[in-house]
């Protein structure tokens, strides 16, 4: 599965001397971004800083499928980008339907051709366009999960400092929940590693605990997941018999 990119902005480096200056810390990461790099995959050169790497792809993918309710049985990703989270999510198995979307054309033909790579082109339904547009078909239908990594507005996310949701670009933290939890009460959101807790906190609903967990390659936050709804995860399960 090689086929090179016939279109400008779609790329397939193979050699470091292709690679652009500025990105080349990606290329020595590429491996961990993508096991399977070297079968050819596709990327755009924005793609580099917003795709999630495979290792915590699949780990989202298995929290996801061990904690939501069964009776869901499709999850969208509403920011497919070049198809690390909906890649891992189809892999999974968990699901009967996995729909991704993704505005940008060359990004998605890059995702469609990084799941052809993985093996699971067919089990993706692929939306273009804007997300807060598509996810209405999926209005009424209760069986849904949502799952969203957003850009977050850049690469500087202040290495010390807390991440002020509200200030997010393009879209910030309360037009994510609102646009999403209207279509489902389950959402996954992908968030700065130093997201501030207490902005995510108060969409907590009475009483229950909202779950966030760190997801972290050789000892280092990379990113953090809330999990807004009806998840139960294990821990949380053998807490609830131990007390019964
Ligand atoms: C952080 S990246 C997603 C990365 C993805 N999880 C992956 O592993 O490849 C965000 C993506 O959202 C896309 N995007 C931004 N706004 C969008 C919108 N309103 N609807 C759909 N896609 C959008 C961007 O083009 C970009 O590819």
């Amino acid at each position: 599965m090689s086929a090179t990119p016939d279109e400008k902005g779609i790329h397939q480096w193979r050699h470091v001397d292709q690679f652009p200056e500025q990105l080349k810390k990606y290329w020595f990461q590429r491996f961990k971004i993508w096991e399977q790099y070297d079968r050819g995959i596709w990327m755009t050169e924005d793609a580099w800083f917003g795709v999630t790497p495979e290792p915590i792809a699949n780990k989202i993918a298995a929290h996801i499928a061990e904690s939501a309710p069964k009776e869901k049985t499709v999850i969208v990703d509403a920011f497919a980008g070049v198809g690390g989270n909906a890649i891992a999510l189809a892999r999974s198995g968990r699901w009967e339907r996995v729909f991704a979307i993704e505005k940008d054309p060359k990004t998605m033909k890059c995702a469609k051709h990084n799941a052809e790579i993985y093996g699971v082109s067919s089990k993706i339904f692929w939306l273009d366009g804007d997300c807060f547009d598509a996810i209405n078909r999926f209005a009424g239908n209760k069986n849904v999960v949502i799952f969203a990594s957003p850009p977050w507005g850049g690469t500087e996310y202040g290495e010390d400092n807390i991440f002020d949701l509200t200030k997010m670009q393009p879209y910030n933290l309360e037009k994510l929940y609102k646009s999403f939890n209207k279509y489902s009460n389950e959402v996954v959101l992908y968030l700065p590693r130093n997201s501030d807790l207490n902005q995510i906190a108060r969409y907590a609903q009475d009483g229950k605990k909202l779950e966030v967990a760190h997801y972290a390659i050789m000892g280092a936050s990379k990113a953090l997941c809330v999990y807004f709804g009806d998840f139960r995860f294990e821990e949380e399960e053998q807490e609830q018999e131990k007390e019964s």
